[in-house]
């Protein structure tokens, strides 16, 4: 079968495009288009739990009189809640068109004290603040570069300066999950984990219910703390498996700490953050006793887990 030449001239120019997305300027060009977009802010804004808990952090935390950054502010929410609790100062920096919305909502409620700037983070030039505040959380955490731009934003707060969120403590645990269609079984009598294999280089969103059955009491605990952050991430543990079943995945999920009392986990029936897994390339056949082996690190700008497994015993 032929294309013919505008065919493959279209495959190419596609294919260029695809091999470009890979690039981190490329995604983060698009991950700044894709915030232009009100559906997201709208499910942000709506998803009572998150505004309510990130409120309450801002009123525990932002004093009279204190400087604050706000880290994409989006519709300036987060920044509101700042001016409410009587900041001086609120640098709100957005490199996405929504902050102009979030500019006009400022005037409309008289907020005379926010400074909106538009611009990639790492282009902004403002004196140090007292308090960094910031929902950069991916899915998958990481995947919305929170690492990297965190890392930045830190430079701009004073030595005794506060942060929200303060950390996220991210659990792995082995597991054998129904909630993915895993295919390295043959499917139809044909043998498909070319295409599994492929699948499971990806992390998956997951809501994890009993189907979920976790293959382990151990959990490999991550912190990823915002006021000294790693330049990657790499963990490595050793599980104890508990019962008999079959590996095909690492189950992962996380809490969000506010302050350290104030905390969001993506176990609960989050509208905005689910927990994610890991598939495995070859599901393992493991009994109670058995020792696995994970190693998960962060890649791609700290925007990508990419993790390996080994069955010791
Ligand atoms: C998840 S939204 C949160 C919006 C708002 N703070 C809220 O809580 O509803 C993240 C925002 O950060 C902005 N953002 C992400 N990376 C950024 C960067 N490097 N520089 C400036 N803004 C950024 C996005 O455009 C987006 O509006």
């Amino acid at each position: 079968m032929s294309y013919g030449f505008s065919g493959k001239f279209e495959l190419i120019v596609k294919d260029i495009l695809l091999k470009l997305y890979s690039l981190h300027f490329v995604r983060e060009t698009l991950l700044q288009y894709s915030f232009q977009n009100l559906k997201g802010h709208r499910r942000m804004l709506s998803d009572k739990t998150r505004v309510h808990k990130f409120k309450k952090a801002i009123m525990k935390t932002v004093r009279k009189y204190d400087t604050v950054l706000d880290v994409g502010t989006g519709t300036g929410i987060l920044a509101f809640f700042a001016a409410n609790m009587g900041a001086k100062k609120i640098y709100a920096v957005d490199y996405s068109k929504i902050i102009h919305l979030a500019q006009e909502i400022a005037t409309k409620n008289n907020f005379n004290n926010i400074t909106f700037i538009r611009a990639n983070l790492n282009r902004i030039k403002i004196p140090k603040v007292d308090c960094i505040i910031s929902e950069l959380i991916g899915g998958s955490v990481v995947d919305e570069g929170i690492i990297d731009k965190m890392r930045f934003a830190r430079k701009f707060l004073k030595n005794d300066g506060k942060m929200i969120p303060k950390k996220i403590e991210i659990m792995f645990s082995p597991a054998e999950s129904n909630e993915f269609d895993f295919f390295w079984q043959k499917r139809y009598g044909i043998d498909f984990s070319p295409f599994h294999r492929k699948l499971s280089e990806k992390t998956y969103p997951i809501q994890i219910t009993n189907r979920t059955e976790f293959l382990s009491n151990d959990k490999l605990v991550y912190s990823l703390n915002f006021y000294s952050l790693p330049k990657i991430i790499f963990v490595e543990k050793t599980f104890k498996i508990t019962k008999n079943g079959y590996l095909n995945c690492f189950c992962a999920y996380f809490k969000i700490y506010l302050t350290d009392t104030i905390q969001i986990n993506s176990l609960d029936n989050n509208p905005e953050w689910k927990s994610f897994i890991l598939p495995v390339k070859e599901a393992l056949k493991v009994k109670k006793g058995d020792l696995v082996k994970l190693k998960v690190w962060t890649a791609k700008n700290n925007t990508e887990w990419k993790w390996d497994y080994e069955l010791l015993s």
